[in-house]
């Protein structure tokens, strides 16, 4: 399915959902908890890219054990999404993950299909442990069970950009986190 480029509409146009003090003090509060739980150990972050590069900095910077970070990248086969879990890796982990702790960092928990494969993925590794933890969590949308060890937010059935988040790309760098004015946007 091809989607045209879209016109660019301002974000300052769009509705503030949570304001980048709120995203800051939530963010710290996972690290906190996530420094909590891991007492002691070791920890590897993996980041999907992109929309989970700029939590991914700011948690790493709230966690206080010792962690390490690295990025997967997939992508998913359009909007045309089915429960058999549509999505392809096109960039794997740097380093092996085997007898590792691991915490998988995701933007948004939507659907569930992307977080579902790549924990299957990741459980091939046979790390220590895996974990997940998302910026966002959407449970209405879940086609898959799954859930976020550590969420910052439940949102309602919105699509949002801002804080890594994109439509078409755009918008990842809006330090706060805004509802797409056209909502589901076209493509989603
Ligand atoms: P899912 O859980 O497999 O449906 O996919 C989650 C991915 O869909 C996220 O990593 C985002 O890239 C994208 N996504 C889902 N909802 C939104 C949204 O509201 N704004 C921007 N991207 C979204
Ligand atoms: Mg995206």
């Amino acid at each position: 399915m091809i989607i045209p480029v879209p016109a660019f509409v301002a974000p300052e146009k769009m509705d503030v959902l949570l304001s980048a003090e709120q995203i800051a003090d939530r963010v710290k509060a996972i690290g906190d908890q996530i420094s909590q739980d891991y007492q002691g150990q070791s920890i590897v972050l993996i980041g999907v890219l992109k929309g989970a590069a700029i939590f991914l900095a700011d948690l790493a910077r709230s966690i206080k054990v010792d962690n390490t970070f690295d990025f997967v990248a997939v992508s998913s086969y359009g909007r045309a999404r089915v429960t058999s879990g549509a999505v392809k890796m096109i960039k794997d982990i740097d380093n092996p993950i085997e007898g590792r702790h691991v915490i998988l960092v995701e933007d948004i928990l939507d659907t569930g299909l992307t977080l579902s494969y790549l924990r299957g993925l990741m459980l091939q590794h046979r790390p220590a442990s895996l974990k997940i933890a998302t910026c966002l969590d959407k449970p209405e949308r879940r086609l898959v069970p799954i859930e976020a060890d550590y969420a910052c937010f439940k949102i309602p059935n919105k699509f949002v950009i801002g804080y890594g988040m994109d439509y078409a790309e755009r918008y990842r760098g809006v330090p706060d986190i805004r509802i797409y004015p056209d909502n589901p946007p076209p493509g989603h």
